[in-house]
């Protein structure tokens, strides 16, 4: 995995960083963007894009109460209330980064694209196109990454192994992944984990 952080975004990751990762999950943001690019790079999506909607797609989290939050990991939380804080973090998020993105004077005809994808990154069904594919693609590789997978592990209910196996069985399911090459890497990826925590 390469970091980088293209120059042209280093405005639109400062004004975000105080709405950043608020869920127990320091470095989401930042290793989903880290995947956009690389998804974006493999099927040839649009970066400027898909990276401004990586960068922003969960700094809606930093207006929703903290237990809601972090009801999400929890194994024991209704589907109902999963889905009610599902959709007020889109919602917030979408009215932040319009301010954040007109903030930076990013590309005005690029902004509505960028808006799309956030308002419904997490509950839409079925991908709209390639570009908003990429970003849930690369949010979703977050739970593969060892760091995102144990950052989600440390922050849920159940054993390790509940995780991997969970993780694992979403791979090939329907409208999880976009692309073929994310359900590959994903699986690398679940090969590793299994390797590093379950051998
Ligand atoms: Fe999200
Ligand atoms: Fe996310």
């Amino acid at each position: 995995m390469r970091y980088v952080i293209d120059n042209e975004y280093v405005p639109l990751w400062k004004e975000a960083l105080p709405f950043q990762d608020k869920r127990n999950d320091k470095g989401h943001a930042f290793v989903v963007t880290i995947y956009a690019r690389l998804v974006c790079t493999v099927e040839r999506c649009n970066l400027n894009i898909v990276i401004p909607a990586a960068i922003l797609h969960d700094i809606g989290w930093s207006g929703v109460p903290l237990r809601d939050r972090m009801a999400i990991f929890r194994f024991d939380t209704s589907a109902e209330a999963k889905l009610k804080a599902r959709l007020a973090h889109q919602e917030k998020g979408v009215a932040l980064a319009n301010k954040l993105l007109r903030k930076v004077q990013y590309q005005k005809e690029a902004i509505p694209e960028v808006l799309d994808i956030i308002a419904q990154h997490d509950t839409r069904r079925g991908f709209v196109n390639d570009n908003e594919g990429a970003m849930r693609d690369a949010d979703k590789l977050w739970r593969y990454d060892e760091y995102g997978f144990l950052s989600d592990y440390l922050n849920g209910t159940g054993t390790i192994l509940d995780h991997i196996v969970d993780q694992e069985n979403n791979i090939e399911m329907k409208e999880f992944f976009c692309f073929d090459s994310s359900k590959e890497l994903a699986h690398r990826l679940t090969s590793r984990l299994r390797e590093r925590y379950l051998s």
